[in-house]
């Protein structure tokens, strides 16, 4: 079958590789119709994860079963299914609290799994034509409609993009008549503020510095922030004053929730040519209000081969933990639980009330990788989420 290929430090391939076939009872194989590039697979493309060359790539797979092994219950060949990111068992403690990110039997020696990711289990990734998929009843989730049809992008977003950003806002505690500033505008920002707006939050800041981003922002809903012009905490707490608050509540000028959909990668707004792991994180302690919530749903790497100068190789950060102590303030971390959120959003998409596809920005086939990676990875040419059609 042909896939994508991590071929070393910002290089992909796009060539043959054995087909996926069914190796347990439990497994089925997917005939990918679509397959995003997340900004993970960034992480990994720039050469930081350790990932070895001839890994295949990606996480966000959406398409139909065409073989199912013979303990496959829940799902045929020929039906339409999304696959979560990071994949579960479906009923290990962790698994039946909804707390699949931290599935117990996924990944030998440790917790969690994930396709095609360096350090995240065994399981080849889905920019390809097929895909194993263990734990097959767990793991599928059933959509409607055909192929090619008009929810395609919609439904594709449920494999990781929309649930991340869902996920983020169920970290950092997002309330009705909240107010909400979200770091870093990619789908996973993006989506991180939709989810925001859904769940009525009174206003949703979003902070970036690419002008598409910001753009895609404010259509969404979200006001966009520039941190080119200025600290972005001070220009949001400028925008909160110049609204008004209520007498006596003066000092909540900042924001009740504060997320980081950015990671280790974080750029230095002073030299953004550079990055500076701690930068998100400061300015969400300066930013949120007392009594507020942080959720951080951007990646922070235990294992970074080429740190920033203020980054280490095993992910250690300096970190404002005072201020957040003084404000008493909750921390949410980690990665998404796709099990809780899937089918919740998958019907928030099917009854209408949810539409996460305007942030796919570009399409092509698997041959079009080495471009569009290069471009996302550049944030160049308008590239937000880039979907490869196998
Ligand atoms: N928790 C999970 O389960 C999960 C799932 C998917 C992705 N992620 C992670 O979420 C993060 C975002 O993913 P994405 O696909 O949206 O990536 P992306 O790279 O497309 O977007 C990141 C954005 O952050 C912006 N940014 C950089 N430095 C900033 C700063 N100092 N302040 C504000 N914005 C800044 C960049 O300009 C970029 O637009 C990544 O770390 C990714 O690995 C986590
Ligand atoms: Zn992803
Ligand atoms: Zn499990």
């Amino acid at each position: 079958m042909k896939a994508v290929v991590f071929a070393g430090p910002r290089a992909v391939e796009v060539g043959e590789v054995p087909d996926a076939v069914l190796e347990e009872p439990s497994d089925v194989v997917l005939r990918v119709t679509s397959s995003a590039i997340c900004g993970t697979d960034l992480h990994m493309y720039d050469g930081r994860t350790g990932a070895e060359p001839g890994l295949v790539l990606g996480h966000e797979p959406l398409g139909v079963v065409q073989q199912a092994g013979s303990a496959v219950e829940l799902v045929r060949p020929g039906d339409r299914v999304v696959i979560p990111t990071h994949l579960y068992c479906g009923v290990c403690v962790n698994c039946a609290r909804g707390l699949s990110a931290a599935c117990l039997r996924v990944r030998p020696g440790g917790f969690g799994a994930a396709y095609g990711y360096a350090g995240m289990g065994p399981y080849r990734g889905a920019q390809a034509e097929l895909l194993r998929v263990p734990y097959a009843d767990a793991n599928c989730i059933p959509v409607p409609g055909e192929p090619g049809d008009d929810l395609e992008d919609d439904l594709l977003m449920l494999a990781d993009a929309f649930v991340t950003g869902w996920h983020a806002t169920e970290l950092a505690r997002v309330f009705p008549g909240c107010t909400a500033a979200v770091f870093g505008a990619g789908t996973i920002g993006l989506l991180s503020a939709y989810s925001c707006l859904l769940k009525g939050a009174d206003v949703v800041y979003v902070v970036d510095y690419i002008p598409e981003r910001l753009e895609m922002a404010a259509r969404l809903g979200a006001v966009p922030v520039d941190f080119r012009a200025g600290d972005p905490v001070e220009q949001i707490r400028a925008l909160r004053r110049s609204q008004g608050l209520p007498p006596g509540e003066e000092p909540m000028n900042g924001v009740d929730i504060v997320i980081d959909a950015v990671g280790f990668q974080a750029r230095d707004r002073a030299a953004p040519d550079q990055e500076n792991p701690a930068q998100v994180i400061g300015d969400l302690a300066r930013l949120v209000n007392p009594t507020g919530h942080a959720g951080i749903a951007g990646v922070y790497a235990e294992k970074d081969l080429h740190p920033a100068p203020q980054g280490t190789a095993d992910g250690h950060l300096t970190v404002p933990w005072a201020t957040f102590f003084s404000k008493g303030v909750s921390v949410g971390f980690g990665r998404t639980h796709d099990r809780r959120y899937t089918v919740l959003l998958r019907d928030m998409i099917l009854s209408g009330r949810a539409r996460p596809a305007p942030i796919v920005t570009h399409h092509g086939g698997l041959d079009d990788a080495p471009s569009l990676y290069q471009a996302f990875d550049r944030r160049a040419d308008g590239v937000i989420k880039a979907v490869l059609h196998p």
